[in-house]
């Protein structure tokens, strides 16, 4: 695949015409790369893009992300046909934990009511009781009732996140982002002293040492809301850098300082234009979650999209 394919306006068009064709959507990751983010129906965090494949009439969805991403979609919607452009796309955090260790995990706290990030396998959400985005935690976690103990899958950043901002008693799995786990203090830092006018806007998986000295925690969905609201001209953004460019796009004034520029998720960057081609012209990689593990997952999405935001 020659690098200029990428940028084709030819293959852009291709798309467009198939997707058409197709009676296909096109929904991409803020991660995702510039140009598919500019070819997308609908760019947008994991609890978007979750709720606009619960809304679609298209018949086709082709899910630029990971896979427990294009899981989510097939699990809402079982009888539409869910592409993930490339098959190995996958989240190295959805794969710190397995149905069969949360099942004995269940087995040593059988009280526990099971809260799971939507960073897991379909096998996973089958398991939990409900499941939570970053964009919604807070919310997921008040709405458990109040003298419920509380396990979280499998992120334990985003899980201390949770439980410092409800006061509940939270117990969580030792999972993490390793992209966002690895960022550390003493970079943010150094970056706040090489810009001090600038918030220091962070995503929750983000370590809570880290969290501790954010402005804002947002998901990545939420930041580009934040920023679009806020007066400073200048942002320190702590989560994978594939976020700037629809910051740099939405807030042409405004300058973005990544907290680390070595925070890549190299499974967001897999896809190409290319393979969203072949996808829409073959129909695979489809990803189709079983019935017998969808339907209970269906309930864990669906409670989730059920608990208000605001
Ligand atoms: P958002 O839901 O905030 O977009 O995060 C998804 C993700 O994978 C972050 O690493
Ligand atoms: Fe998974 Fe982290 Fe990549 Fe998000 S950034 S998809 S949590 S590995």
């Amino acid at each position: 695949m020659s690098p200029s394919a990428h940028h084709d306006p030819e293959i852009k068009e291709q798309i467009r015409g198939l997707l058409k064709n197709r009676n296909a959507i096109l929904l991409a990751h803020n991660y995702q790369r510039p140009e598919i983010q500019d070819i997308a129906d609908l760019c947008g965090d994991s609890l978007e893009l979750s709720m606009k494949a619960s809304q679609t009439e298209a018949e086709v969805i082709v899910f630029c992300g990971v896979n427990f991403m294009a899981e989510t979609a097939s699990i809402l919607c079982p009888d539409k046909t869910v592409l993930l452009p490339v098959a190995g796309a996958g989240c190295p955090m959805a794969d710190m934990i397995t149905a069969r260790a949360l099942r004995e995990k269940r087995k040593e706290i059988p009280d526990a009511y099971v809260i799971s990030y939507v960073n897991t396998t379909a096998e996973v959400k089958a398991e939990s009781d409900i499941c939570c985005t970053s964009a919604n935690v807070i919310q997921v976690v008040n709405a458990v009732d109040p003298h419920t103990r509380i396990l979280m899958t499998p992120d334990k950043n985003l899980a201390q996140y949770a439980a410092h901002h409800t006061e509940r008693d939270i117990t969580w799995w030792e999972g993490y982002c390793p992209v966002h786990n690895n960022l550390t203090t003493k970079q943010v830092e150094r970056v706040k002293k090489e810009h001090p006018e600038a918030p220091f806007v962070a995503h929750p998986e983000c370590p809570p040492s880290v969290l501790e000295l954010a402005d804002a925690v947002k998901s990545t969905s939420g930041m580009l809301s934040y920023v679009q609201q806020s007066e400073k001209s200048a942002f320190i953004i702590g989560t994978e850098t594939g976020i700037l460019y629809p910051l740099e796009k939405a807030n042409p004034g405004k300058r973005f300082i990544p907290a680390d520029p070595g925070m890549v998720c190299a499974d967001m960057k897999k896809t190409r234009l290319p393979h969203i081609l072949a996808a829409l012209e073959t129909l695979q990689p489809e990803i189709r979650v079983p019935d017998e593990i969808g339907i209970r997952a269906k309930s864990a999405v669906e409670k989730m999209l059920a608990v208000p935001i605001k």
